[in-house]
């Protein structure tokens, strides 16, 4: 199969990033990652692009040239799909429109509830009965655009904000790859 380049962009863990890599050795995963692009020196996320030999660019998204510098590499890499892992930095409208293909997002809560950060918290001062993740096409506005994959647990009385997250990611990892299959099989 003829496989789609794409980038990932991070700012810390990288766990999501080291789950895509691993989806993407199968053969008949629609993606090859090719760039991870982080703005963070210290993301523990950049060891998994080292690990596996791809190619990698740490920036400071506060540089001025920065959304020309990414946007020269992502034609050099002929990067057709951007996925955001834990990338705590607003994407610039400029950017969403020069990069005219397809940006996707993964982001812990069942959108359009709790947009933003500190999204355990504000779960569970709201008293939810629900949460889980939900992976999104990037838009100019905040966690908004449409949503391609969500997947929910049910939260239990014990719960705080580390069971949550726990519980969050293990959907995201299954979330993610389910968002890339459904974009190029099913034409999203
Ligand atoms: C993920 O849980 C993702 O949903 C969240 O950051 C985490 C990154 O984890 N994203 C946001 O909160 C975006 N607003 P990772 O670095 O281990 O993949």
């Amino acid at each position: 199969m003829v496989k789609k380049n794409a980038c990932v962009f991070i700012s810390g863990r990288g766990s999501n990033l080291k789950n895509l890599i691993q989806r993407s050795r199968d053969y008949n995963f629609p993606i090859k990652i090719c760039l991870v692009v982080c703005n963070n020196r210290n993301a523990k996320g950049i060891n998994y692009a080292k690990k596996n030999s791809i190619p990698f660019v740490l920036v400071d998204s506060k540089f001025n040239n920065f959304d020309n510098k990414i946007l020269y590499l992502l034609k050099k890499y002929k990067i057709s799909l951007i996925c955001l892992a834990g990338y705590m930095k607003i994407i610039s409208k400029k950017f969403i429109n020069k990069f005219n293909k397809k940006i996707i997002n993964i982001h812990p809560s069942l959108l359009p509830k709790f947009k933003g950060l500190n999204t355990y918290s504000k779960i569970l001062k709201n008293n939810e009965k629900k949460t889980g993740c939900s992976v999104h096409f990037v838009t100019e506005k905040l966690d908004s655009g449409n949503i391609i994959v969500q997947k929910s647990f049910f939260i239990e009385k014990n719960d705080d904000e580390n069971n949550l997250r726990f519980k969050t990611q293990k959907l995201e990892y299954l979330a993610y790859p389910q968002a890339i299959i459904n974009i190029y099989r099913y034409n999203y």
